[in-house]
């Protein structure tokens, strides 16, 4: 299907968390009320979908080889790990650590020579460490767009009452009434269905009782509904609707990073962002891809996988995009369309369609959100005040909004605090410009 000799440029993959132990996310504002840790069969799942991106990307003799990637020795310059550290703790985290090690596993030339003559191979027989990215929700709204923001809280509420759901909710609630006896006494309805599924699939796996006495049916239809509940909240009808909030905070940081694949000044090659399954709901409604392909309105199972090959074409010419997707451990990666088209994608015309719903930075999302103190909001409103009482004190003359926009994700947080009430004053006079540089990554190594 593929022109033959198109090459891969870079790969920017992300992927859901391994199996979990269960949790509990509020159904309207989708705040995690219980702890949750990964389990065994989760790292076991990651580490599998690890090799599996090893063997596609990093083998030169596969058609989907990356393009002077080093496969053999990690080059920190070629790779770039996220890991969203937010409702579900470490469970996504580790997920990353499990996937990396199948992707770069040990190496005995991972060693160096020292000044006295002896030669020392790096820990466990070479183990290859690659940094992450650790993106916290208090400080980074990147990958968890959709918590601590009022419209959507209102569009959870919202969905709730509209004639799809009600009729959705009447169908079911026989089903929903047989259900109590394989559940704990979270409430059975329809609005908290993914508490549900989420119950049931994990006592499916873990709890041999319950495997044995849930009625074989029982799994696949909670899980419909589930499917049905999630792509209804985190899907919007319009492109930039508060339903895809998941989507359009991650882009921004997915576009930067096609670009870095795509230019040839740059180093990077992999980019790597370990997930919850919500975003993908969202990429999956924004692109398009899920109107041409309908299987894909669901939830995605543990360890899914997309992967976003950035090409080169063989005559030549403007990068194109390829996605791929795999819907967890038994599946296997299948070509998608996407945008209304059919195969690979101008990555221009991606930038170009999703460019009027990114939310670009924390300020921008304040404002989308509606929230004035969490998540950093209340730095950027301080520095706000504080710009407008430099204002009306007659520092100035204009009366200028201060925009802290460009300074792209920012941290919460004191400093951040003290540092923009500074930018804002100085911006206000006028001494600086915030411009609208790509925003720096902060970064949590591990
Ligand atoms: C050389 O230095 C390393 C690291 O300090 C040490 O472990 C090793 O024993 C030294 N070798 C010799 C021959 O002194
Ligand atoms: C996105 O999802 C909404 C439902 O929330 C649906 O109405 C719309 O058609 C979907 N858009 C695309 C392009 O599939
Ligand atoms: C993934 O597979 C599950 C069933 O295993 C299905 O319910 C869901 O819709 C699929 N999701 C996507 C995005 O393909």
């Amino acid at each position: 299907m593929a022109a033959s000799n198109d090459t891969v440029l870079g790969v920017l993959v992300f992927t859901r968390h391994g199996d979990r132990q269960g949790f509990y996310q509020d159904p309207t504002s989708y705040t995690t009320t219980t702890p949750t840790i990964i389990t065994p069969l989760g790292t076991a799942q990651e580490f599998q979908l690890g090799q599996l991106l090893r063997s596609t990307y990093f083998n030169a003799s596969s058609p989907s080889f990356v393009s002077g990637v080093n496969g053999t020795l990690v080059n920190q310059t070629q790779i770039h790990v996220r890991a969203d550290a937010g409702g579900e703790l470490g469970v996504i985290y580790d997920s990353a650590v499990a996937l990396l090690q199948g992707l770069f596993p040990a190496n005995a030339d991972y060693k160096s020579a020292l000044a006295n003559g002896t030669t020392v191979e790096g820990a466990l027989a070479g183990y290859q460490y690659v940094p992450i990215e650790s993106v916290e929700p208090t400080n980074d709204v990147s990958l968890e767009g959709y918590t601590s923001c009022n419209p959507f809280n209102d569009w959870t509420n919202a969905f709730y009452t509209t004639p799809e759901f009600l009729q959705k909710a009447n169908d079911s609630a026989h089903f929903l009434t047989l259900l109590p006896p394989f559940l704990d006494n979270r409430p059975v309805t329809l609005q908290n269905i993914y508490n549900i599924f989420d119950f049931m699939l994990v006592n499916s796996v873990h709890n041999s009782d319950f495997a044995k006495a849930l009625p074989p049916t029982f799994l696949e239809q909670a899980r419909a509904l589930a499917n049905f509940h999630e792509y209804g909240i985190f899907t919007s009808p319009q492109l930039n609707g508060i339903g895809n909030i998941a989507g359009r905070t991650i882009l921004p940081v997915m576009i930067q990073e096609l670009q870095s694949i795509a230019d040839p000044t740059n180093p990077l090659k992999l980019a790597y962002q370990s997930l919850a399954y919500k975003p993908f709901m969202s990429l999956f409604n924004m692109t398009g891809a899920a109107q041409q392909s309908p299987q894909l309105a669901g939830i995605v199972n543990y360890a899914a996988a997309v992967a976003l090959e950035v090409r080169e074409p063989s005559g030549g010419g403007s990068a194109v995009l390829r996605l791929r997707f795999k819907n967890g451990t038994d599946d296997q990666f299948t070509t998608y369309n996407f945008l209304g088209q059919t195969g690979d994608v101008p990555l221009q015309s991606f930038i170009d369609f999703v460019n009027p719903a990114l939310i670009n930075s924390t300020a921008d999302w304040c404002t989308v959100c509606n929230n004035t103190q969490d998540r950093g909001c209340g730095a950027i409103a301080a520095a706000a005040a504080q710009a407008n009482a430099a204002a009306i004190n007659g520092i100035g003359h204009h009366h200028q909004r201060i925009s802290p926009v460009g300074a792209g994700f920012l941290g919460a947080g004191l400093t951040i605090a003290v540092m923009l009430g500074m930018f804002g004053v100085l911006a206000f006079l006028g001494l600086i410009t915030l411009g609208k540089g790509p925003s720096k990554a902060r970064s949590a190594k591990a």
